[in-house]
């Protein structure tokens, strides 16, 4: 090669670089915890692991404040509570004015994407936001068009794989169409997005297809097994995200529509809570998922890159399990920031740990246990529903990390999982009688006794401690 040509070539590759990381795969950050994580130390780990791109569930201030100047991508979200507000044009605006132009200054928040409601058409939701979310949308992105964001930001409903399907008697992804009790509503909404040059975004979770279903052919779940293959006009599908993509593509399609820009909003693997819920698999699920993404293969019906964000960054204790145990599991990295399994990130064939979470704090090291001294055992079953009521102890569950503790064990389990979410207060480690704190560590090798973090505080808590605090020093001045 002679140098000029040498020279483009490094260039080129250079940009080649560059591209791919702006490209790059973004993660949903959810923060239903006991004890969450400071936002800037998220950020921080964020960067350090070249995440580039988030997508949240609000836009909660103290989120949107530690994402300011980072240079990272943002979807903010309007949760499906609030929907039918943004019915109302007015608090559309005022959304937009407090959410998004609050943060659109040099050095501010680099939002991109507006998700409106999410999943709002889950059939467990029996209708109650199939009237509302469209109005809401629609409203946003005009708020954002009226704005002056209408180029840059989009508004977009993350919406649940089950808003389209194939039907029984011909389940191939060329005959995908929407949901037929939304139809409409979906029609209504792919033009709208369409006019607005906005992405239809999906979640999909080949992991949902295996635990719905015993006779799902678990290699069809990944990217390496050899499935008896899914054929659609010589088209061979061996997984089912290409699969489930191809039939929304088809939908799409049937909806006027095959070339809209689709986003997947969430795909990931859990690793807790259900017996196809473990590091194995999900080591298993992103080492053929990652590099699929990052060689920009795409799909039979849609060649070319995915915009993806992964289901999710952190685990989230304080999830609703009502969907499955699982729920509170999704994180690549610990409620502490602690990454769980090795994963090829940035698509260089690195398959390493991720960069763990700096500086987060950890209360005592001390767990809260089952008393073997304790002389009545009548009210054990008792305390530990109660136990478990408050804090998560999903992971004694069929199939899951704890599960094979033996009676004394789970109950400290339990009473342990209740003291850590409640700060390690000496009163939530009494259940009766039936606990005791101890300072030895009662993990066993395969199930884990956590320590809780040193939560940070809401910007409410803390506006209280400052009053508190200003409020003596009144006090001491009057004196
Ligand atoms: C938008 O900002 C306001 C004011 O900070 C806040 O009360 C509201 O919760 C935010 N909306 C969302 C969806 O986070
Ligand atoms: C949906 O309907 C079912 C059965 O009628 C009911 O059990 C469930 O609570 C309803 N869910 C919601 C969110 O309204
Ligand atoms: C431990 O607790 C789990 C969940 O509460 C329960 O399913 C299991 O039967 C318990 N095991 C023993 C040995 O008590
Ligand atoms: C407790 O032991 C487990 C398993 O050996 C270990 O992973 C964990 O880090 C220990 N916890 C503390 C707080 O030392």
């Amino acid at each position: 090669m002679s140098r000029v040509k040498v020279a483009t070539f490094v260039y080129l590759t250079g940009l080649f670089w560059i591209w791919r990381e702006v490209e790059g795969l973004g993660v949903n950050w959810g923060t239903m915890a006991t004890h969450k994580m400071d936002p800037k130390t998220v950020v921080q780990m964020m960067k350090d692991n070249g995440i580039n791109k988030v997508k949240l569930f609000d836009a909660e201030a103290s989120t949107m404040s530690a994402l300011a100047g980072s240079g990272i991508e943002v979807m903010i979200a309007i949760p499906n509570d609030q929907l039918a507000l943004m019915n109302d044009y007015d608090r559309a605006k005022k959304f937009v004015q407090r959410n998004v132009t609050r943060y659109n200054f040099n050095g501010g928040v680099d939002i991109k994407y507006v998700a409106v409601g999410n999943e709002p058409y889950l059939t467990t939701y029996n209708g109650s936001f199939s009237k509302t979310t469209f109005p809401a949308l629609r409203n946003i992105q005009n708020a954002l068009n009226e704005a002056g964001y209408g180029d840059k930001i989009k508004a977009t409903v993350p919406s649940n794989a089950d808003v389209y399907g194939s039907p029984e008697d011909n389940p191939v992804p060329s005959a995908g169409r929407f949901r037929p009790d939304i139809n409409d509503q979906m029609v209504e909404m792919v033009q709208f997005l369409a006019k607005n040059n906005a992405p239809f975004t999906v979640n999909i979770y080949p992991f949902l297809s295996l635990y719905g279903n015993d006779h799902f052919p678990v290699d069809f779940a990944f990217f390496d097994g050899s499935p008896q293959p899914v054929v659609d006009n010589g088209i061979q599908y061996t997984n089912v995200f290409d699969a489930n993509y191809d039939t929304l593509v088809s939908a799409l399609k049937a909806a006027g529509h095959g070339d809209m820009p689709i986003i997947v909003g969430e795909v990931g693997w859990p690793t807790d809570g259900d017996k196809n819920a473990n590091i194995n698999m999900a080591y298993r699920f992103y080492n053929g998922l990652l590099p699929r993404l990052t060689s920009n293969k795409g799909t039979p019906l849609r060649p070319g890159s995915i915009e993806v964000y992964l289901f999710g960054l952190i685990d989230e204790d304080a999830k609703s399990i009502a969907p499955g145990s699982f729920e509170r599991h999704w994180g690549i990295f610990r409620y502490d920031g602690q990454p769980k399994f090795a994963m090829d990130i940035s698509g260089r064939g690195q398959n390493a740990l991720l960069v763990p979470a700096q500086n987060v704090r950890y209360l005592d090291k001390q767990w809260c246990e089952f008393n073997p001294d304790a002389k009545d055992l009548s009210k054990l079953g008792e305390n530990i529903n109660y136990a478990c009521t408050f804090a998560d102890c999903t992971p004694l569950g069929y199939g899951s990390s704890c599960n094979g503790l033996d009676a004394n064990a789970n109950a400290s389990y339990a009473f342990n999982a209740y003291f850590q979410a409640q700060n390690q207060n000496e009163m939530a480690c009494m259940f009766q009688g039936l606990a005791r704190v101890t300072r030895s560590n009662i993990s066993t090798p395969t199930c884990s006794f956590n320590i809780q973090i040193v939560g940070t505080y809401s910007s409410a808590s803390r506006a209280s401690i400052y009053l508190f605090v200003y409020a003596i020093v009144v006090m001491v001045l009057l004196l």
